[in-house]
């Protein structure tokens, strides 16, 4: 992937610590007590004022700064450096009054009134000129302060129900967009496959937005629909984003992302962003593979860059079915999770929890009794101190990995807008289970979207890669016939960025490679379970034992794939499940049901092996159940090695021969490293 940022990549000089705060909600005096705080739980960044707009700008062309100008100056007084924000994410009461062109209409054709945020139309004229109004204001009156480090652009763009917009100038937008990507409606036709159920258009003006009361049938109304909002909100962003790089050409840009989120190709969005940054929420149950893979994904976007952990909770977030705590040490250790896969920031949501408001009751730094003898207070200030005796040798590392598992948010709308064939498949869940796979054995791996470069690759893990554009396939075959694996799986590259099948079917521009063509599909209702038997035993997988498989069972032909595995029940008993073709230097395997974890895990860790690729720990082990392990290499070709314990039984780990340093509390470790529950080891060679 090319990425060509608009500024220099930014050269944190120490790793951020900090995050949102909201001192529009307070009076001054609380303020002062803000700063003085900050410095006692060892902040060195405040993100403000995301909310700011009305306190800033309270009424057409009239800007009111004293307030923030006292609050920057008691910041920066006390040594916390400033994440700027452009204040753009919620639009003032009289911004919406005065210009209803600003308002959302929802996905049935209702306009939304005032009161929300991240409320706007991304279409909207009115909007961009205000927010652009305003962004000039901000970037002219702050940009030369010598505390400034980061623009912080409007807020988790699309981050509100029903995240797009539906109106009539969204609508007239969409048209546009489309006619610029066809040329010509008999393309539309085509390429929308609108000749079935008599779908076919005369004229673009026909065109609506896919309202949930309307047209359901036309699949790629949907998909386009996707493609054009994201990037109605990304232009919305290179509004703001080019108003402060004209002004403050040295300073970063940046705008928060959510991780997997569906409703916005951040693929797209990374080109533009001078540093990713992403907020991580997990629940209380959320596997830690999981976060892990959010942080790869994010990592991904720009290429595996270095990027910004921009909110995370202390405590708890007020949105979940259960405000759960997070017990004693877990935010120190999701924070170093965060760093050991490529954050060079560990930032909080939020400073001091609100009186009032939706969020008054979502964990923050400072409780409401704003005592700092509180244990969130008390962990976050240790966790400050002792990220700061780090200095910047965690700073710029990148993460070695030369596998990499495909993630592409047009794959997974496509998936989303389908018809068929289970109503369980679910896009998200299948490529973290084989990025969580290969994390479980310990194995260093990228998450990477369909333009990736992938000659760095040994081993590509394409899950569920149901849309297959003719370019990517053409990389990947490239790739593989050049000497690298490739493992696809079950309804893989079905169809192609049109959502059109591929001619001769699935696994259409694959099938050469993988030496397969998919006969027929057998979806399992929920529960229902095949099991796949090994012809010879293959790594740690028995050739005498029964592997259970679910969701989805195609039967193969084989021209050129041998069989590894086969299906144990029902009429296909006996045929081919997981096969294996060499292609010119390389090897494809085909994986045609779901397998579970475990079984998942020791397949891919045997095609790795492969490859002589395995944990960096002794002798390749994966490390034990419930510890995370990853290599971060600094640009002065460092390595540190991070082990994190999120079991809650301590654990023993073979690290091998040759002692290490731990750089948190200078100990050596040699052969085994102890970790209680909880622990974190950064170890260097
Ligand atoms: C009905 C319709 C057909 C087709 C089938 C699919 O029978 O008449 O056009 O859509 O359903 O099951
Ligand atoms: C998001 C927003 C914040 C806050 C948190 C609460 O990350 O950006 O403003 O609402 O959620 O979890």
């Amino acid at each position: 992937m090319s990425i060509r940022p608009a500024s220099p990549r930014p050269r944190v000089a120490r790793l951020l610590y900090g995050g949102d705060y909201n001192p529009e909600q307070w009076p001054e005096r609380v303020r002062e007590e803000d700063a003085r705080l900050m410095r006692v739980a060892n902040w060195n960044i405040a993100t403000l004022p995301v909310f700011g707009w009305a306190h800033l700008n309270p009424s057409e062309s009239v800007y009111t700064f004293a307030w923030l100008d006292r609050v920057v100056e008691h910041l920066t007084g006390a040594g916390v450096d400033l994440c700027l924000a452009t204040a753009t994410a919620s639009t003032p009461a009289w911004v919406d009054q005065q210009y209803p062109d600003v308002l959302t209409v929802d996905e049935q054709g209702r306009k939304r009134p005032h009161g929300n945020r991240h409320a706007f139309c991304p279409n909207s004229p009115s909007y961009r000129r205000l927010a652009g109004s305003l962004v000039r204001e901000i970037a002219t009156r702050y940009g030369n302060h010598p505390g400034l480090r980061l623009w912080h652009v409007n807020n988790e763009y699309g981050g509100s129900w029903p995240n797009y917009c539906y109106c009539e100038r969204c609508a007239q937008g969409f048209r546009s967009y489309l006619e610029r990507r066809y040329g010509s409606l008999s393309r539309l036709n085509e390429a929308w496959s609108t000749a079935f159920w008599g779908h076919t258009y005369s004229s673009f003006s026909q065109i609506d937005p896919p309202f949930s009361h309307g047209e359901g049938s036309i699949q790629m109304l949907k998909i386009d629909w996707r493609r054009f909002q994201s990037s109605s909100y990304l232009s919305c962003f290179e509004h703001e984003a080019a108003i402060l790089r004209q002004i403050t050409p040295g300073v970063p840009v940046t705008t928060n992302l959510m991780g997997a989120f569906q409703a916005l190709d951040y693929r797209q969005w990374a080109k533009s962003v001078d540093v990713v940054s992403w907020d991580s929420y997990p629940m209380s149950d959320t596997p830690f593979a999981e976060v892990a893979f959010s942080h790869a994904l994010m990592r991904g976007l720009r290429d595996g860059e270095p990027f910004l952990l921009m909110e995370q909770s202390p405590s708890h977030q007020n949105w979940a079915p259960y405000c759960r705590l997070k017990p004693p040490g877990q935010l120190r250790l999701q924070s170093y999770q965060a760093i050991a896969h490529g954050a060079e920031s560990v930032m909080y949501f939020q400073w001091r929890k609100s009186r009032g408001g939706i969020e008054k009751l979502h964990g923050a730094v400072v409780e409401h009794h704003g005592r700092t003898d509180a244990r969130v207070f008390r962990e976050v200030a240790a966790l400050g101190k002792e990220l700061a005796s780090l200095g910047d040798e965690t700073l710029g590392g990148r993460i070695p990995s030369r596998v990499a598992v495909v993630f592409d948010w047009e794959c997974w709308w496509a998936l989303n807008a389908s018809s068929g064939p289970s109503r369980d498949l679910d896009y998200h869940r299948e490529v973290t289970n084989a990025y969580a796979a290969l994390h479980s054995g310990g194995i260093q791996t990228d998450v990477v979207g369909p333009e990736a470069d992938l000659a760095r690759y040994d081993v590509i893990v394409a899950p569920l890669a149901y849309l297959m554009r003719a370019d990517q396939a053409a990389r990947i075959a490239d790739r593989t016939r050049a000497g690298a694996t490739l493992v696809a799986t079950f309804f893989s590259a079905v169809v192609d960025d049109n959502d059109r099948i591929h001619e001769g079917g699935a696994p259409g521009p694959l099938r050469d490679v993988l030496g397969m063509t998919v006969e027929e599909l057998d979806a399992l209702p929920e529960g229902a379970r095949q099991a796949l038997r090994f012809d010879h035993p293959f790594g740690e997988l028995a050739a005498d034992a029964d592997y259970p498989a679910s969701l989805l069972c195609e039967r193969v032909w084989l021209h050129g794939a041998k069989p590894l595995a086969r299906y144990a029940h029902d009429f296909y008993a006996g045929q081919p499940a997981v096969t294996v073709n060499t292609h010119g230097e390389g090897k494809a395997y085909y994986v045609a049901t779901r397998l579970e974890r475990n079984a998942w895990s020791s397949l891919l860790r045997a095609i790795c092996a492969e490859r002589g690729i395995a944990s960096p720990l002794d002798r390749g082990a994966p490390p034990p159940d419930g510890v995370e392990v990853t290599v971060r290499v600094s640009p002065g070709g460092k390595e540190l090695l991070y082990l994190l314990n999120h079991g809650l039984v301590p654990r023993s780990v073979a690290i091998g021969p040759g002692g290490r340093i731990d750089r948190l509390t200078g100990n050596r470790v040699t052969d085994v490293a102890r970790l209680e529950p909880g622990d974190v080891l950064v170890l260097e060679a």
